[in-house]
């Protein structure tokens, strides 16, 4: 397979463009889109017929841990590449917590490095908070933003003084994103629940007041430093109720496993679905919903954190907060589409278009001319069993596993060549680091 420089002819799929989905003919060009219904003696190098199913934009998931320098053991770049181009996800964006953290320049560029050797997906890492890197957060360039970590979940990242947020937030300029739960309330619920909680009693610890009074804590900071922040994993229906009257400075994103999951699934899930922040009620899953459709919430991404099922089998407490996603997360919402419970319109806006513009990501996240040729063909038709066994990533489960869904990728391109096809990546494939056009926005 060639690389690059290869011509590719998709023909007659049913493509999702950002103002109306219609039959027609992509024309692949290298790593570009070149053309929407070229002359019909257009030639190419590969004619795909794409009769009956439907092109969308490669998805951009802005959040995922790839576990990789340090904790290889769980996942790695490699692996966590090949699942998110089986999931259908072209452009992922990484989280700081691996060991060493990526907390200064060197450890940023070494992430970079690895994921150009073999990333089959393009790729963007963040650069984490620590409360005394100030300066790594203001020279850092090539990254889609800062994240902190306001409450602690895997690894040693947590930045709870104020003092230290109020600096990060007055004197940097990249776009920020946060985990937000509160640490003073997490620890007095822990306290008051004593020394042998229960699984379930992980949603009670890491509750719904911790959650709301950390995103309240971030917003607030955003909205007196007028900074550009992002809320990742919204949980609760009250952050939604309270992000309502967010300014446009202020994004926040939801998570399948806060959609799809409640507290009731601890009995039959047990840690598989233990989370930071906790999965909640099934009135809160509701609640993010609405909140998705009415546009509080733009975003969905994963939020994969992939640990062994030797690790997720020790007894609650030691039992560590996580589960992986990538190569699901479409198919769940192909899936909640075809149930009606939302549009493949609000599917690619959640997963392709506002993470791209969030982010200031430069040719991504939609079909036009000139974009990157970042696209995943899916069968709205197709359904398939989710299973343990069959999974990519090298924690090699879901929480998913053994649920029917209908609407699955069949092939995805990342920068014009074939990343997954026949049920297959393709490892030889490369991805690219995501470029980011921020001098365009200014808050
Ligand atoms: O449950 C979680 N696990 N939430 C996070 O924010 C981090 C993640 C991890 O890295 O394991």
């Amino acid at each position: 397979m060639k690389a690059s420089g290869m011509r590719t002819l998709i023909q007659n799929a049913t493509v999702v463009f950002p103002e109306k989905t219609r039959v027609a003919t992509i024309l692949l060009d290298g790593h570009r889109i070149a053309e929407v219904d070229p002359p019909a003696d257009t030639s190419a190098d590969e004619v795909v017929d794409a009769t009956g199913l439907h092109l969308l934009p490669g998805v951009i998931d802005d959040q995922v841990h790839f576990r990789e320098p340090g904790l290889e053991h769980k996942e790695d770049l490699q692996t966590g590449s090949w699942a998110c181009a089986k999931g259908g996800i072209t452009t992922f964006f990484e989280m700081p917590n691996t060991n060493p953290t990526t907390t200064t320049l060197e450890a940023l560029e070494d992430k970079l490095q690895r994921a150009a050797s073999k990333c089959v997906v393009n790729y963007g890492f963040y650069v984490g908070a620590t409360g005394d890197n100030l300066s790594v957060l203001q020279a850092a360039k090539r990254t889609p933003g800062i994240k902190i970590f306001i409450g602690s979940s895997t690894g040693p990242l947590l930045v709870d003084k104020q003092s230290a947020l109020e600096s990060i937030f007055a004197e940097t300029d990249l776009p920020i994103c946060a985990h937000c739960e509160d640490e003073t309330t997490v620890r007095a619920n822990q306290k008051r629940i004593g020394d042998n909680p229960t699984q379930a009693d992980h949603s009670r610890i890491r509750d719904h007041a911790a959650a709301l009074i950390s995103t309240k804590r971030a917003v607030d900071l955003a909205i007196r430093h007028r900074h550009q922040f992002h809320v990742l994993h919204v949980s609760t229906g009250d952050e939604v109720d309270f992000l309502r009257s967010r300014p446009d400075w202020v994004s926040a994103e939801a998570c399948p496993h806060h959609l799809f999951f409640h507290v009731d699934d601890y009995e039959r899930l047990g840690s598989r679905v233990q989370m930071n922040p906790s999965i909640k009620t099934a009135d809160d899953n509701a609640r993010i919903w609405q909140g998705l459709r009415d546009g509080t919430i733009e975003v969905i991404a994963t939020d994969h954190a992939p640990h062994t099922l030797d690790e997720k089998a020790q007894p609650y407490p030691k039992s560590p907060s996580g589960l992986p996603a990538v190569e699901n997360s479409l198919a769940l919402m192909l899936d909640a589409a075809h149930r009606g419970v939302c549009t493949l319109r609000e599917v690619v806006a959640w997963m392709c278009e506002s993470p791209a513009r969030i982010w200031h990501v430069a040719n991504k996240g939609a079909i036009r001319v000139g974009y990157d040729a970042d696209l995943v063909l899916v069968d709205l038709e197709k359904r398939q069993t989710i299973r343990d066994e069959e999974q990519l990533t090298k924690s090699r489960w879901s929480p998913w596993d053994g649920v029917t869904l209908t609407g699955w990728p069949v092939r995805t391109w990342v920068m014009g060549q074939t990343a997954f096809q026949d049920g297959s990546v393709n490892t030889d494939c490369r991805g690219r680091e995501a470029e980011f056009r921020r001098e365009v926005h200014a808050v």
